[in-house]
């Protein structure tokens, strides 16, 4: 064999590693990008409809976690719903990354009883900042609850501490809610 033979054979052998990793990539990409555009196909825009007139805006960032907000969704709703306030429950799904902000300001959210977040940090941070900036610090929209769907969720263990999504939304209490800017 001769030594142009092995060089050959490595260039070969790197070129198919590279081929398969970028096609590797591509194709978990294309997954995700599936699992977003489903999720939001199953969801966006759903009424869930209880006996209560009030009404709650749950308010999903599916891509929060890794994916994360979208494994723990059912969970959430199946909890609002053994609640005995039984709301009406209005569910948005973010498409984009500004889309809670673009939200918040379009949308005449004062309507409703509370605003409940399934994501992460972020989410949080660009619901109470754009409107807050636009109004001079003064309240424009009802209480919100965050669940914890991100990664690090620091928000949700400062106001909760290590309780999971179930315990939160099982125990929230409507006097905080009376209260609060975020509950
Ligand atoms: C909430 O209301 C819905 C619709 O009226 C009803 O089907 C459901 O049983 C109620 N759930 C609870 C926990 O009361
Ligand atoms: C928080 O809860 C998770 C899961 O319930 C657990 O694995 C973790 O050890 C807890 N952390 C603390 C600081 O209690």
């Amino acid at each position: 064999m001769s030594p142009y033979t092995i060089i050959y054979a490595i260039i070969a052998y790197k070129l198919l590693a590279t081929l398969i990793l970028t096609w590797w990539t591509q194709r978990g990409s294309a997954k995700w990008k599936l699992r977003l555009k489903t999720f939001t196909a199953n969801h966006d825009g759903k009424v869930i409809a209880g006996e209560n007139k009030d009404k709650l805006l749950f308010i999903a960032v599916p891509s929060s976690g890794a994916g994360r907000a979208m494994d723990i969704y059912d969970e959430c709703i199946e909890e609002l719903q053994m609640r005995e306030e039984n709301f009406t429950i209005e569910v948005y799904v973010t498409k984009r990354s500004d889309d809670i902000k673009n939200l918040v300001v379009s949308k005449d959210v004062s309507e409703y009883y509370g605003i409940i977040v399934l994501g992460g940090d972020s989410s949080i941070t660009e619901l109470i900042q754009a409107p807050l900036r636009r109004n001079n610090g003064k309240r424009m929209y009802p209480p919100i609850l965050h669940l914890p769907g991100g990664s690090t969720n620091l928000l949700s263990k400062e106001l909760h501490g290590n309780k999971s999504h179930k315990e939160i939304l099982g125990q929230f209490s409507t006097e905080k809610v009376k209260r609060a800017g975020v509950i």
